[in-house]
């Protein structure tokens, strides 16, 4: 049997990825390397936590002791890195954490790795999973491609940046086999409060305020995530060594048009009057060093390896707000304790 290993696991993309690969892959064993963070939660995957070809180990990809004794004790063959802080605002906060788990995390595994597959490298993969930001903000034309020069600006995009070059450095120095692929935003079930999409559904459910920052004019690329982990599936099964694919799901709204699309969408949902939820938006402070508009173009991947998004967005957004509101203890649980005192930091007590 072979050993895929997992960082990040149990976090929104990881738990998606994770889930995929334990039904899909029955002939793989995956571990799941995850520190818990705020935002990694076991309960995002109980319903695989039993499965024969499952297991979990509590860590940090910072820590290279860990990292030594799993590769001995698994031989992995197959590496999914996932694991980072994601989150744009904490960035803003603390630099330094970011830093220290997507660079020096990142460049910690790919150390171990390059050390435990020296001389059996053939046959296995290192893939990097990482972002669109690492190419900056673009205007009101044109699209991110794989040639795109890097232009990261906020200290998450910093440090997925860096990440990406270190995972390249190890390609072309030591060899190693990598892959990258760098996606637009996603959303979906279990995606943390603390993000656009799911902030303002728990909001709605709760008619609290819906933080619109700046004039809510930014675009964002959605992406349903079970459609990204498809992808990275497919990159990594065919994609070829040292190269990197952007995924995308040609699905561009600006920020105020999603949360109003939201607003009507739940409102017929809960039988509210159409019109109700959408009084809930507030405009506030713009974020520091806002990009105006991400953008993919995802053509390598449909003309090479055949991927395509397989929903439409309003299909894709009706299903995860019917997620979140058959699990609002899910919500519920991941909005208390610590996560009350960060959104009472970003938005006050509203
Ligand atoms: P997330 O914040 O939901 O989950 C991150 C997971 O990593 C959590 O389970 C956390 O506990 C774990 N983690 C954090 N630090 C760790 C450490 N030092 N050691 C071990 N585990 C640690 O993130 P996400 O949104 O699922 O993003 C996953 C990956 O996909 C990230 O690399 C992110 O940059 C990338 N990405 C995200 C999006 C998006 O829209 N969310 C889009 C493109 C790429
Ligand atoms: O593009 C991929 C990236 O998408 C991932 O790499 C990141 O991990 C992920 O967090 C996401 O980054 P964004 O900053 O685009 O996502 P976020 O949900 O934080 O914000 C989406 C947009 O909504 C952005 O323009 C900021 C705005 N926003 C966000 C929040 C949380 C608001 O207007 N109000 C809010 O309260």
């Amino acid at each position: 049997m072979k050993s895929v290993l997992i960082t990040g696991g149990a976090g929104f993309i990881g738990s998606h990825l994770t889930r995929l690969f334990v039904t899909k892959y029955p002939e793989y064993h995956i571990v799941n390397l995850d520190k818990l963070t705020y935002a990694g939660n076991l309960e995002n995957l109980r319903d695989i936590e039993t499965a024969p070809n499952y297991s979990f180990v509590k860590g940090d990809i910072c820590d290279a002791e860990l990292l030594s004794s799993l590769f001995d004790q698994y031989d992995f063959t197959g590496v999914l890195h996932c694991a980072a802080e994601s989150h744009v605002d904490r960035s803003i906060t603390d630099p330094l954490a970011f830093v220290r788990t997507n660079v020096m995390g990142t460049v910690t595994l790919l150390h171990t790795v390059k050390d435990k597959w020296k001389d059996k490298m053939e046959g296995r993969i290192f893939y990097h999973i990482s972002t669109d930001e690492v190419y900056g903000t673009l205007g009101d034309e044109g699209f991110f491609t794989e040639e795109t020069a890097y232009d990261p600006r906020s200290p998450y995009s910093a440090s997925k940046a860096s990440s990406d070059h270190f995972v390249r450095a190890f390609y072309h120095t030591y060899h190693l086999p990598v892959k990258i692929s760098n996606c637009s935003n996603n959303y979906g079930p279990y995606h943390f409060p603390e993000k656009l999409i799911p902030l303002c559904i728990h909001n709605i459910i709760n008619n609290k305020p819906l933080p619109i920052y700046g004039k809510g004019e930014n675009v964002r690329d959605w992406l349903f995530v079970v459609d990204h982990v498809r992808a990275i599936d497919t990159i990594f099964h065919q994609g070829k060594i040292g190269e990197t694919y952007n995924i995308g799901g040609h699905n561009e709204w600006t920020n105020i048009a999603l949360v109003k699309e939201l607003c009507v969408q739940i409102d017929a949902k809960l039988g509210r009057a159409p019109g109700t939820s959408e009084q809930l938006i507030t405009y506030v402070k713009d974020r520091a060093g806002h990009d105006l508009r991400y953008a993919i173009d995802a053509t390598k991947l449909k003309d090479e390896l055949d991927w395509m998004p397989s929903l439409q967005f309003e299909e894709g957004l009706s299903k995860t707000i019917d997620w979140y509101l058959a699990n609002t203890a899910w919500l519920e649980n991941v909005t208390s304790g610590a996560y009350r005192e960060y959104y009472e930091d970003m938005y006050g007590k509203a």
